[in-house]
């Protein structure tokens, strides 16, 4: 196999699932509570993980890293459902978030996982939106997805989306409330629930204290911030000086000169 295992720096006593032989030897120990909201991002040093308008911010980030590519399927492989914002699903067209479309040669690993773990074959994308603008014509959505609103949000989604998906109104007004929207999903048996962004729909999570696992890569590259809007991980929300949202660490691994990050998010 041409990627290296990880280097674990440093590791926490943490739950363990049985992963297959290829997997463990490139990651080691991976598991998750019975009921867990992680999330998975990549930053740069200097904190930016959005380039404004520009699509695929966090490829361009990572540098397409192998091993960055690696953990976002193991993470994905891992989860029930993919949880992420409209606003994610419009600034990378073309993207499934499925295991094997991020790491294509582990793909058959990533499904024995799941079928151990007794997952269904893929996780389940759930897309969060307002205004209903979602391109019907994505290939994420074409491939079906759980789509969740307000009522407006499906009105103005009308039957517009192919039939793979499904549109779930949730309250009224400007934006559903974030933890009715997990609680919808830990209703329909989904409990561990990875998003993957973007920063405004992370801020929403770690504000209600929803969030339990925060994974971060920080790509060994200096982006700068000048006339684009570059996001770090949460936006919409401030926490320091009062309400700081102290984390505890969980595991350090290193790959080249990429370090990846886990830790267990505290409510803000
Ligand atoms: N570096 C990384 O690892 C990484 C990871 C993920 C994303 N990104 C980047 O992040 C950027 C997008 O981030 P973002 O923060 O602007 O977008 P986002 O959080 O993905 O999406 C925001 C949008 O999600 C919908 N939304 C969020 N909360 C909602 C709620 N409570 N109720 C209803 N709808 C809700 C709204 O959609 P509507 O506008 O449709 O109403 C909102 O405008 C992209 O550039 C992407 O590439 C980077």
């Amino acid at each position: 196999m041409a990627l290296e295992p990880f280097e674990v720096l440093y590791e926490a006593d943490l739950r363990e699932y049985k992963l297959p032989a290829d997997l463990h030897h490139l990651y080691g120990r991976l598991g998750f509570a019975a009921r867990v909201v992680y999330s998975n991002f990549v930053s740069s040093l200097d904190g930016v993980v959005t380039l404004g308008s520009k699509p695929s911010a966090g490829s361009i980030i990572s540098g397409k890293y192998p091993a960055d590519r690696f953990l976002m399927g193991l993470l994905r492989a891992c989860a029930d459902a993919v949880l992420i914002g409209a606003g994610t699903l419009r600034a990378t067209p073309g993207h499934l978030w499925t295991p094997g479309h991020v790491f294509p040669d582990l793909a058959t690993e990533f499904i024995a996982l799941r079928s151990a773990l007794g997952r269904s074959r893929e996780p389940q994308l759930v897309v969060v939106t307002a205004s209903g603008d979602i391109d019907a014509s994505h290939p994420a959505i074409v491939k079906g997805a759980l789509v969740m609103t307000t009522a407006e949000g499906a009105r103005a989604i009308g039957n517009r989306l192919p039939k793979s998906c499904e549109v779930v109104a949730i309250g009224t007004g400007k934006r559903l409330d974030i933890g009715k929207a997990i609680a919808e999903l830990t209703s329909r048996g989904q409990n561990v629930v990875l998003t993957e962004g973007g920063p405004h729909l992370i801020g929403q999570l770690i504000e209600r204290g929803l969030l339990d696992e925060a994974f971060l890569t920080i790509s060994p590259v200096i982006a700068g911030r000048k006339d684009d809007k570059r996001l770090g991980m949460v936006e919409g929300v401030e926490l320091l000086p009062d309400r700081g949202a102290w984390s505890k660490l969980l595991s350090v691994r290193r790959h080249g000169d990429h370090l990846f990050l886990r830790h267990r998010t505290a409510p803000a």
